[in-house]
């Protein structure tokens, strides 16, 4: 029989954001306030100074990311979401959020990208992924708000 070695901290979430004018990271911030309201540990780390292997020590990860390009991930996640290829994060809960433009044809792919992504590498989603939208709303308004409680809530439920 097959054991991974990874040490499960439950009480932790990590939260790995990209960010290139830091709208998903005042997005990750929020989260990060919310889950210490709900007695959770947020470990919040801008993607470039995260490793795609930390995602295997946590019971609970956040990904966030911003659309670049024609859809594209945000320039700093392009090589951790390569790296996470090799990963089996089976048994791990997941979530993707970040904020986009919605005039672009491509809306927030970047949080469909990583939600396909997550799957693929054997994740379940805690709760449908979610997009900020620049055009109508702010990295830190109710929707945001609403959205980070109710995520640190379902985590809080989960134990
Ligand atoms: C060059 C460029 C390309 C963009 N392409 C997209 C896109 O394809 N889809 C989208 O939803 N938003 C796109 N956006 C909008 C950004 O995702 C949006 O400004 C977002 O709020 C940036 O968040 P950040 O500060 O976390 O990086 C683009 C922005 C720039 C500057």
């Amino acid at each position: 029989m097959f054991f991974k070695e990874r040490p499960i901290l439950s009480t932790e979430v990590l939260i790995v954001y990209g960010s290139s004018k830091g709208r998903t990271g005042r997005m990750a911030q929020i989260l990060a306030e919310e889950l210490l309201a709900k007695g959770l540990l947020p470990v919040l780390k801008n993607v470039f100074e995260a490793k795609p292997e930390e995602l295997n020590r946590y019971r609970y990860i956040v990904l966030g990311c911003s659309t670049d390009g024609q859809g594209d991930l945000q320039r700093d996640f392009l090589d951790f979401e390569r790296g996470m290829d090799d990963l089996d994060l089976t048994g791990i809960k997941a979530s993707i959020f970040g904020s986009g433009n919605s005039r672009y044809a491509f809306y927030g792919e970047a949080v469909d990208i990583l939600e396909a992504k997550v799957k693929i590498q054997g994740a379940r989603l805690i709760l449908p992924s979610f997009r900020q939208d620049m055009m109508s709303e702010t990295p830190d308004g109710e929707e945001v708000i609403l959205w980070a409680r109710e995520l640190a809530t379902a985590i809080a439920a989960e134990g």
